[in-house]
């Protein structure tokens, strides 16, 4: 076991810390157990297979529902015959829009702090049909198999309206700009085109990126039962404070009345929201008066989660002679519907990687009916850095320079659009580090020159990047026993990255106690504050929220530990945790343990709870992580089969709170990555909206034997303007590689691939 044994007092955060730029004590804490490469402490639970998952709670009298989904893209329900499927064996109901409880609509994601549906539609309440696979009726039996059985029994007709269905005739139709959390997606500075139109060296190209869609291990899943007006959800979430909100608003019942939890998730990258399951199962389980599990099918969650949209980008740059950039250019047109929020923002990278004299970024958007897209891990970065980061590798070939200097010649001193000083920022360490490790200099310095029989060899390289978010409604308690034992309560989120963990050793080493001492509970609208488990902000906002109850826990403990303490007359900043107790900061031997203030006290326990403040950092400086990531491609000369058979990411993200957590993270988002460079596409038929490949074995991600040994590095610079020194790693793991795999690709064979994935075809 772990033993804290701390050479320093952990101090307070002093107030000012948040924008002043005064670091938090504990960001380059390297005695206790931060920074260790601790294993999950849910592991063994999960690996023993008694960690209860949102479709594996059983309750009292449970009835098990199936969703059937429309088959066209837009009209109207005309006739829905359920009697055949009410007689079948088990069925206890079928719920249409005729029986269906009246609903308010699921508030729409970013509409206010804490909606959390992913599209602005009403819900099974009229006969309206928006895309092709919108769920039109739900079963509830006795079992699934029955409920399964019954779904097949019911017969609609249609009365149909033209759709818009291909992208051509969307954007022949016209395009709006891209809006993104209330502001547009456009961005100049300087005249861009001039610039690139007189600029010596140049490139300018179109990018494609396909639809994807979430494959969690986890289907998505709800049981749900209703006792009176109260609501109970075990979901499989990233949000459960968020969707207890929204459901109460649904279904026009108070806050409290609704309790979500989620402690464990199989998988969650942007899609484990509030889709159309929780609220049918909900309106159903009210109907029936009993408990529902729904549990989609793969295809269910194909029809009724959305996933990321397509995009068509250009990416145009001008440099120097030098090869400093003149003008930097990066516009397109994505694909949505008229009722959610989601552009995918493919810009976003390209607003803080690089330095230029001019910038033109723009997103416009067009419209189709299809189900509303959404956050895919890294919205925006994902396929953004893949126009990018191949551009700036096609005028790095058209230069003569190597991609690795051309990048860092270009790299800012200050945020290029904002001026915002960068809150801590290492690009160079990042790409030096990762091109030693990975023996860049070997690379082939011609295009299709090295060959070994059938296979032709290269190496690319591309800039990963995303951005520190913290959004507001972060907030703890802490519980302190006598017995030094703590309890940390957040409504976060642990979907299998790690932040349980993570957070736990953190706490720990606050407080100054050892990790056995400490106990982070989560994934629960009973815990305090409003979380979210996405824009990998999830760790700062933890983080900060623990921060503010660890000041509100000093500040008490000093004021029972009284006149009769060896810290009497001492201040909140004048003492920091140590050794399972308070203890001055002068180091003048001054301490106090916790059980000793709580029994002379005469208390079995202390509790605090407090807010975290504003995100106020974001304002005073431009806050983004880097990574560097290297990929060897080989590409068969014969079939055009594309493996890679070693990956390094470098990165540059702050503290690492766990190394072992921390590689995984990173590993899965590079594994993602591959997907989206060689596999992953949605196959959406142009001609009825309908998507052809809804299951694994249509829809390609990578295997095992796909995935190559990949190296991951960082540099473990601390940001001093974010809590812990962190800024969060859920998706920078995903951003660069798609980049990273098109170069190493043309590197190997002279064959410059502009449109994702690069499958076989493509190289022939
Ligand atoms: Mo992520 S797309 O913020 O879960």
């Amino acid at each position: 076991a772990l033993q804290t044994v701390m050479k320093t007092a952990v101090a307070l955060a002093p107030d000012n810390w948040i924008p002043g730029g005064i670091p938090d004590p504990i960001m380059r804490q390297q005695h206790g157990s931060i920074g260790k490469a601790l294993s999950r402490i849910d592991g063994p639970l999960k690996v023993g297979g008694t960690a209860p998952f949102a479709a594996e709670f059983a309750l009292e009298g449970m009835v098990y529902a199936a969703v059937a989904f429309s088959t066209i893209a837009k009209g109207r329900i005309a006739t829905i015959d359920t009697a055949a499927a009410e007689a079948s064996p088990g069925v206890v109901l079928v719920m249409t829009y005729k029986n269906a409880p009246r609903m308010e609509k699921v508030p729409l994601f970013g509409s206010s702090p804490k909606a959390a549906g992913g599209a602005d539609l009403t819900i099974m309440q009229d006969p309206s049909v928006h895309w092709n696979g919108q769920p039109i009726a739900v079963v509830l039996a006795e079992t699934q198999e029955q409920a399964d059985h019954a779904k097949t029994l019911i017969h609609v007709t249609y009365d149909e309206d033209p759709a818009t269905l291909s992208f051509a005739d969307a954007k022949a139709a016209g395009t709006d700009q891209g809006m993104f959390m209330g502001e547009p997606l456009h961005a100049e500075i300087g005249k861009a085109e001039e610039a690139l139109a007189a600029a010596p060296h140049k490139v300018d190209a179109a990018y494609l990126t396909p639809r994807h869609n979430h494959n969690a291990i986890e289907l998505h899943a709800a049981t749900i039962a209703w006792d009176g007006d109260a609501l109970r959800v075990h979901d499989a979430s990233q949000l459960v404070a968020h969707t207890a909100w929204s459901l109460s608003k649904v279904f026009g019942i108070a806050e409290d009345q609704v309790r979500v939890s989620s402690p464990f998730v199989g998988g969650g990258f942007g899609g484990k929201c509030l889709w159309d399951h929780q609220v049918l199962g909900a309106a159903a389980a009210k109907l029936a008066g009993r408990p529902v599990r729904i549990m989609l099918s793969r295809e269910g969650v194909y029809r009724v989660v959305g996933g990321r949209t397509l995009t068509e980008q250009r990416v145009a740059i001008g440099a120097d002679a030098s090869g400093k950039f003149t003008a930097l250019i990066h516009t397109g047109i994505t694909a949505m519907t008229s009722h959610n929020a989601m552009p995918e923002p493919f810009i976003l990278p390209t607003m803080s990687v690089y330095g230029a004299d001019s910038f033109l970024l723009d997103v416009r958007v067009t419209h189709i009916d299809m189900l509303a897209n959404t956050f895919m891990r890294a919205p925006g970065e994902s396929v953004g850095t893949f126009a990018l980061e191949s551009a700036v590798d096609e005028l790095a070939a058209a230069m003569g320079i190597d991609p690795i200097e051309l990048k860092l010649i270009n790299e800012p001193d200050k945020d290029p659009l904002m001026g915002l000083p960068f809150s801590q920022r290492d690009v160079e360490k990042a790409y030096r580090d990762g091109a030693e490790r990975f023996g860049w200099t070997d690379r082939p310095k011609t295009p299709g020159s090295r060959r070994e029989g059938e296979w032709l060899i290269g190496m690319g390289v591309a800039t990963a990047t995303y951005p520190y978010h913290r959004m507001s409604g972060g907030a703890a308690r802490i519980t302190l026993t006598r017995d030094g034992h703590a309890t940390v309560d957040i409504a976060a989120h642990e979907m299998g990255m790690g932040t349980a963990t993570a957070h736990t050793q953190v706490t720990a080493d606050r407080l100054g106690l050892p990790i056995e001492q400490v106990v982070f509970r989560y994934g629960d609208t009973i815990f305090p504050g409003v979380v979210l488990a996405g824009g990998s902000q999830q760790t700062a906002s933890i983080g900060a929220s623990v921060i503010e109850a660890h000041k509100a826990l000093v500040t008490e403990l000093l004021k029972l530990a009284g006149n009769d303490s060896p810290l009497a007359g001492l201040k909140p900043d004048e003492v920091g945790c140590f050794d399972a107790g308070l203890a001055a900061l002068e180091d003048d031997g001054r301490h106090e343990s916790y059980a000793s203030i709580l029994s002379r006290a005469q208390r079995d326990e202390l509790v605090v709870e407090a807010a975290a403040p504003p995100p106020l950092e974001l304002q005073h400086w431009s806050m983004h992580s880097h990574g560097a990531v290297f990929v060897e491609a080989r590409v068969n000369a014969v079939t055009g089969e594309v493996r890679v058979p070693r990956m390094l990411g470098s990165f540059d993200c702050g503290r690492i709170l766990n190394p072992k957590t921390g590689r995984s993270q990173f590993r899965g988002g590079m594994i993602m990555g591959l997907g989206l460079a060689l596999m992953e596409e949605t196959e959406f038929d142009e001609r009825n909206g309908r998507i052809m490949n809804p299951s694994l074995s249509d829809y390609h991600v990578p295997v095992h034997l796909d995935v190559p040994e990949i190296d991951v590095i960082w540099t473990d610079i601390p940001d001093p303007h974010s809590p812990m020194g962190a800024r969060g790693i859920g998706e920078i793991g995903i951003t660069g590689v798609a980049a990273a795999v098109a170069n190493a690709v043309f590197n190997a064979t002279g064959k410059r691939v502009r449109d994702l994935p690069i499958t076989l075809d493509k190289l022939l």
